[in-house]
């Protein structure tokens, strides 16, 4: 149905600061990744693994190299090719490792919020912020501010508000790292079954090597450079 790539990426460079401060954080780093694909990237700390994923994200454009999501050029290198704040909250969802919800809003609303500004109406984004608080297995938690929620339950909401526009994007910047073995898993495996179902393109960095059978792809990254990681391919 969709012949274009769910994203591309094609040679992010990032340089942080200049002359004796200057870091090169991600050299040339090129990614494809189809609809229903979910990727791995996995690499040390300070390896660009973030920096790269803001990059897809449009939230920390890369000093050169383009972004494409579903075919349409969206950043070259620094420069915006459409209007990034409308077309994240429309098409991106986005997951940090800490749940990153808004503190005075219940987990319910922070969900519900996503989808208001996206233009749902507040019947409609209510509804449809209960479902997925119910997928999620925190429904019975949707009237509680984050501060009362466990680790695994923000993380949970926050994994609800990001997919609740049905983002044909979902990054996840070590989503699992609060979270125990097992909900760490569900989690993961949720992205797996949000991306077959809604022909996403998921990008998840991750240190947890338990999880790893559950991607379609596995890349690393080390010193700011992307390779697929070759002992996780099968042999033909
Ligand atoms: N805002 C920034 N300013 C300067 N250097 C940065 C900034 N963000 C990251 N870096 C540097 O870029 C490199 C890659 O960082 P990052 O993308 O956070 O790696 P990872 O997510 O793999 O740990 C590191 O050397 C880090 O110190
Ligand atoms: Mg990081």
């Amino acid at each position: 149905m969709n012949d274009h790539l769910a994203i591309e990426t094609d040679k992010l460079t990032k340089v942080y600061g200049s002359g004796n401060t200057e870091v090169v954080a991600m050299r040339e780093a090129s990614m494809r990744v189809r609809p229903g694909e979910v990727v791995a990237l996995l690499g040390p700390s300070g390896s660009g693994k973030s920096t790269f994923l803001t990059a897809v994200g449009l939230i920390n454009p890369p000093t050169s190299g383009r972004v494409f999501i579903g075919g349409r050029l969206v950043l070259d290198g620094p420069h915006a090719r459409t209007n990034l704040g409308k077309f994240r909250r429309r098409h991106m969802g986005f997951i940090f490792q800490k749940s990153n919800l808004i503190p005075f809003l219940n987990a319910r609303e922070n969900v519900q919020i996503a989808l208001q500004l996206n233009g749902a109406t507040t019947g409609a984004a209510r509804r449809r912020a209960m479902e997925l608080l119910d997928y999620l297995g925190v429904a019975d938690r949707a009237g509680n501010y984050p501060s009362m929620l466990s680790g695994g339950q923000q993380q949970r909401a926050a994994v609800a508000r990001a997919l609740a526009n049905e983002p044909s994007v979902i990054l996840a910047d070590e989503p699992t790292a609060a979270l125990d073995s097992h909900r760490g898993r569900q989690v993961m495996e949720l992205f797996a079954k949000v991306a077959h179902e809604n022909d996403a393109g998921v990008i998840v960095v991750t240190h947890d090597h338990r999880a790893l059978d559950i991607f379609d792809t596995i890349y690393e990254m080390e010193d700011g450079v992307i390779r697929p990681m070759q002992s996780a391919v099968p042999s033909a």
